[in-house]
C-alpha cells in the first residue's frame, strides 16, 4: 500500500497513451446520450442498453489466448474496442470532455507533463472537423496547464493500415494546428505495414521541424525490419523515439543501434502482460534498461486495458523486474529526458 502511495506522489510524465484509448464506459455512455446515440457493435449488431451491457463489452475486448468465449458476439478485437469508441466523438464540447477526463484521472495521481497521442483519421472520417477536434483538445490542454499544474503536447497519429495519401492529406490539414502539435507517430494495425511506406511523410515532418515516433509493436511480423527502419532511414537518419520495439533485444545489431543513437523507447507492460507470457514480456524490458537504453513506462490504452493507468504500470515493472529505487528514478528521469518538452519545462520537473 506504501508503494502506491509513493508511486502515485511521484511526480510523472506520461509519454505513450492515445487519447481515444483513454475513452471510459461512463464517459462513452455520457456523450452518447448527450448526441442522442445508440451504442453497439455494428458487425455482430449487438447494442448496448445500458451503462452495465457497454462496461462488459469492454472487457470483450480483454482477450488472453485460451480464454474461451461464450458466444460469438463476445469476440472482437481491441481495434473493434477501440475505434468502436469513436462514434460518440462528434463536437468540439466532446473532444474537450475526453481530454479532460484524461487529465483530470491523470492529475490526481501525480502526472506534471504529457504527450498524448490522437488520431485524427479515425474522426475526419466520420465528419468532424478539424477546428472541432482541435478547438476542443487546444481548451482542454489549456485549462490542464492552468488549472491542474499538468503541461500537455499533442502528438498526431497515423493509421498505418490507411494510405501514406491519406496520411499526407491529413498532416497538410493539421499546418494550422502546429503550435499544439509537437510531433507525430503511426499506430493502428502493423500487419504489412513497414513504416518505410511513410517514409515521404517522416521526412515532410522532420523538415517541418517536428519529433519522430513510430510504433514497432509487439509480436508484428517482420518488426526487426520495422525496427531498423524506423531506427536508420525514417525522417532521413531515423526517429527520435521507437514506440514498444521490445523485440529489438533478440538483435544485438538493433540494440547496439538504438544505444549509439540514444534513441529512447515507450514501454506499456500492461498492454503487451494482458496478451503476452511474462517470461517473454519482463526480461526483455529489464534487457533494454540494463543495456542503458532508456525506456519510459506508460500506459497505451488504459479505458480499455482494465482500468490500469501509468503509475500502476509503474508498480507493475517495479515489482516483476525487481527494479529498486533507483532504478525507477532512472526511469522518471528518463521520460523527462526523452520528453519533447521545452528545457524550462524539463528542468521545472527535474
Ligand atoms: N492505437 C491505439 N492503441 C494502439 C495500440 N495498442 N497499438 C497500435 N495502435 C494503437
Ligand atoms: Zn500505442
Amino acid at each position: 500500500a506504501d508503494e502506491n502511495a509513493f508511486m502515485r506522489a511521484l511526480p510523472k510524465v506520461e509519454l505513450h497513451v492515445h487519447l481515444e484509448g483513454t475513452l471510459t464506459p461512463e464517459l462513452r455512455w455520457k456523450l452518447a446520450q448527450r448526441n442522442g446515440m445508440t451504442l453497439g457493435l455494428e458487425r455482430t449488431g449487438v447494442t448496448y442498453t445500458s451503462l452495465e451491457q457497454l462496461k462488459a463489452s469492454y472487457a470483450g475486448a480483454q482477450i488472453r489466448p485460451g480464454h474461451e468465449f461464450d458466444n460469438e458476439e463476445e469476440k472482437f478485437t481491441f481495434f473493434e474496442a477501440y475505434y468502436g469508441g469513436f462514434e460518440v466523438l462528434k463536437t468540439k464540447q466532446d473532444f474537450y470532455d475526453l481530454a479532460m477526463n484524461y487529465f483530470n484521472r491523470v492529475a490526481a495521481i501525480n502526472v506534471r507533463y504529457c504527450e498524448v497521442f490522437f488520431d485524427p483519421q479515425g474522426h475526419t472520417n466520420r465528419g468532424v472537423s478539424w477546428d472541432a477536434m482541435m478547438g476542443g483538445l487546444r481548451d482542454a490542454q489549456a485549462v490542464a496547464g492552468r488549472d491542474l499544474n499538468l503541461y500537455c503536447q499533442w502528438i498526431m497519429c497515423f493509421m498505418r493500415d490507411l494510405s501514406p495519401e491519406s496520411a499526407m492529406e491529413h498532416y497538410e490539414a493539421s499546418l494550422p494546428y502546429h503550435d499544439i502539435i509537437i510531433g507525430i507517430g503511426l499506430d493502428s494495425d502493423e500487419h504489412l505495414r513497414p513504416p518505410a511506406l511513410f517514409a515521404d511523410l517522416y521526412k515532410r515532418a522532420r523538415q517541418d521541424g517536428l519529433f519522430l515516433t513510430c510504433h514497432c509493436d509487439v509480436a508484428t511480423d517482420n518488426t526487426h525490419e520495422h525496427i531498423r527502419q524506423v531506427v536508420l532511414d525514417i525522417g532521413g537518419n531515423g526517429v527520435d523515439r521507437i514506440d514498444h520495439g521490445l523485440n529489438a533485444t533478440e538483435k544485438p545489431e538493433l540494440m547496439e543501434l538504438i544505444q549509439d543513437r540514444g534513441i529512447g523507447m515507450t514501454v506499456c507492460p500492461w498492454s503487451y502482460l494482458r496478451h503476452q507470457p511474462v517470461d517473454e514480456v519482463i526480461p526483455r524490458i529489464r534487457a533494454l534498461h540494463d543495456a542503458g537504453i532508456k525506456i519510459a513506462v506508460a500506459s497505451d490504452d488504459p479505458a480499455y486495458m482494465e482500468d490500469v493507468w501509468v503509475a500502476h504500470n509503474l508498480l507493475l515493472v517495479k515489482k516483476m523486474c525487481e527494479f529498486d529505487d533507483r532504478d525507477m528514478v532512472t526511469l522518471a528521469r528518463n521520460a523527462i529526458d526523452m520528453s519533447w518538452g521545452k528545457e524550462e519545462v524539463k528542468t521545472r520537473l527535474l
